[in-house]
Order: structure tokens, then C-alpha cells, then sequence
């Protein structure tokens, strides 16, 4: 099995979840290619099993880069399985959801949405 990890992280947070997330498929076996959407040309999902998007949350919504990447996807007719994660300094944000929403539409199987704790790089109490 192989699948295919975009994600975008404009301090690491969401990169480090996506290393440990690799890290646990090679664990059982399975192949995750980890890819930069700021350095995507052209998105391919042909040769993969499964999807995994990656984003921050900016004002409990997916940023604009990733909202722009979303968008480009393309339609899915294979029903492809794609799990979306956010991360955000609280314990929650609709920015999965939102996300969600959106890949639905275009024939995406989304079958886990994941808001993730992470250090707030906006503010500090
Ligand atoms: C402009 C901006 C807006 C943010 N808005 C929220 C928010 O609405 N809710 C929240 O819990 N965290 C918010 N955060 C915190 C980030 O979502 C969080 O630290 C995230 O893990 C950063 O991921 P990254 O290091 O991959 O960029 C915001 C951060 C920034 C820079």
C-alpha cells in the first residue's frame, strides 16, 4: 500500500505530525510519500491507495494556500479513502469539517477528520 501525504506548514507544526504519521505507517508496512503543496506542480494521485491532507488552521479555517490547493484538486471517480487533520493551538477548529466538506463534493472519500493540539504560533498566554 502506498499512500500520499500534502500537506502545507508555515512553522512546523503540521510537518511534525506528518513525520510521525510516516513513521507509523512504515511501522506496519506501509508507504507514505510526505509532499510540500507550496512546491506541488502537479498533483498526482494515480499510483496511490490512499490521501492525507495536512493544515493549519488560520481563524479556525484551512489558509488560504491550502484552500487554493483544495480547489485544484481534481474531481475523484475512484472513491479514493483520504483522511484530513488540522492543527491548531486549541483542542478544536471547524477547519477539518470545512475541508472535508469541500473533497466531499468532489467524489473524495473522507473517512477521518482530525483536529490535533498543537503550540500556538500566533499567541502565547
Ligand atoms: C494567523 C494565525 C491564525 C490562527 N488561528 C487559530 C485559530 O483560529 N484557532 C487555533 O486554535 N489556532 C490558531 N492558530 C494557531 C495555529 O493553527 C497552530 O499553531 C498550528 O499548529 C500552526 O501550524 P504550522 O506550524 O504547521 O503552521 C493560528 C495561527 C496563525 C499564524
Amino acid at each position: 500500500m502506498k499512500g500520499l501525504l500534502y500537506y502545507f506548514s508555515g512553522t512546523g507544526n503540521t510537518k511534525w505530525v506528518a513525520d510521525i504519521l510516516k513513521k507509523y505507517f512504515r511501522n506496519n508496512k506501509i508507504d507514505l510519500e510526505l509532499l510540500n503543496i507550496e512546491k506541488v506542480e502537479e498533483i498526482k494521485l494515480n499510483q496511490f491507495d490512499f490521501l492525507i491532507i495536512g493544515s493549519p488552521v488560520y481563524a479556525e479555517m484551512e489558509p488560504k494556500i491550502v484552500d487554493n490547493f483544495l480547489n485544484k484538486l481534481p474531481k475523484c471517480i475512484r472513491n479514493l479513502k483520504t483522511i484530513i487533520y488540522a492543527t491548531q493551538g486549541g483542542k478544536s477548529s471547524s477547519a477539518p469539517a470545512i475541508m472535508a466538506k469541500k473533497l466531499k463534493n468532489k467524489g473524495y472519500n473522507i473517512f477521518i477528520e482530525e483536529c490535533i493540539k498543537m503550540p500556538n504560533n500566533c499567541y502565547f498566554y
